[in-house]
């Protein structure tokens, strides 16, 4: 039954705008919104929380499977964290857990552990999945699968210019290397890299709005899944 259900897969490297693309799609069609990225972040949290080391494939594997996790809206349209009963505040998206998280998503007990949870997301309307590995593992037969790329130097600074407007701290030359970092152990790795699926769209977005991405995105949407998105 759930396979019948449509997804469409965002895939790309860090900082490439695909988060604010795939809350902006999920709005436009009504559909659910996977951010599997925060499922990475809130494992790398709870290791550290229980001062596990980042390699500890078995036990991280295990505290992948059995997060407690609880989000709840707030009037600001985002949503508060509620990790193992406390309120985690920014620490979700700051760049330590962004590292840490492509540190516990190497491992492949971790990824394995966390498949099944991912794929339940696949809900009536339909599903817009934001990750790595969307198009690739997760969801092999989404109905329209994209592969999002930008400059470097472009993603470092859209990075920044977002955790500064979310009131975190940042450092613009620290997350240039960070990016750089992250983007080599996200693709190198040996289970699930990141990569384009090969029937997926490749768009580089360094020069366009987030409308135009969108734009562009809901037109292939239409095309495709011949579903009706209201201009
Ligand atoms: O998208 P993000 O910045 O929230 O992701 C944090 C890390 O999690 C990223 O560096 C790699 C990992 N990740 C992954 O390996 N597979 C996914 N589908 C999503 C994220």
């Amino acid at each position: 039954m759930s396979n019948q259900v449509p997804v469409i897969t965002v895939d790309g490297p860090s900082g490439v705008g695909k988060g604010t693309l795939c809350q902006w799609l999920a709005m436009q069609l009504g559909w659910h919104l996977l951010d599997s990225g925060a499922l990475y972040r809130l494992t790398a949290l709870a290791a550290l929380h229980r001062n596990l080391a980042l390699q500890d494939e078995a036990k991280i594997a295990v505290v992948a499977a059995e997060l407690d996790v609880e989000f709840i809206p707030d009037a600001a349209g985002s949503a508060r964290v509620i990790l193992d009963g406390a309120d985690i505040g920014n620490a979700l998206r700051s760049e330590m857990t962004g590292n840490a998280a492509s540190q516990v998503a190497a491992l492949p007990a971790v990824r394995a552990a966390l498949l099944q949870r991912q794929r339940d997301f696949r809900q009536i309307p339909g599903l817009i999945a934001d990750g790595r590995d969307m198009g690739t593992v997760v969801f092999p037969d989404a109905n329209l699968k994209l592969f999002l790329t930008a400059r470097a130097g472009e993603r470092a600074h859209r990075r920044y210019k977002q955790l500064i407007e979310k009131g975190i701290d940042a450092n613009l030359n620290k997350i240039i290397k960070e990016i750089a970092e992250r983007d080599a152990r996200d693709a190198q790795r040996a289970v699930a890299p990141l990569k384009p699926a090969a029937d997926a769209e490749t768009l580089d977005t360094t020069q366009l709005s987030i409308t135009e991405v969108g734009e562009w995105v809901l037109a292939l949407a239409r095309q495709r899944l011949r579903i009706r998105v209201i201009p």
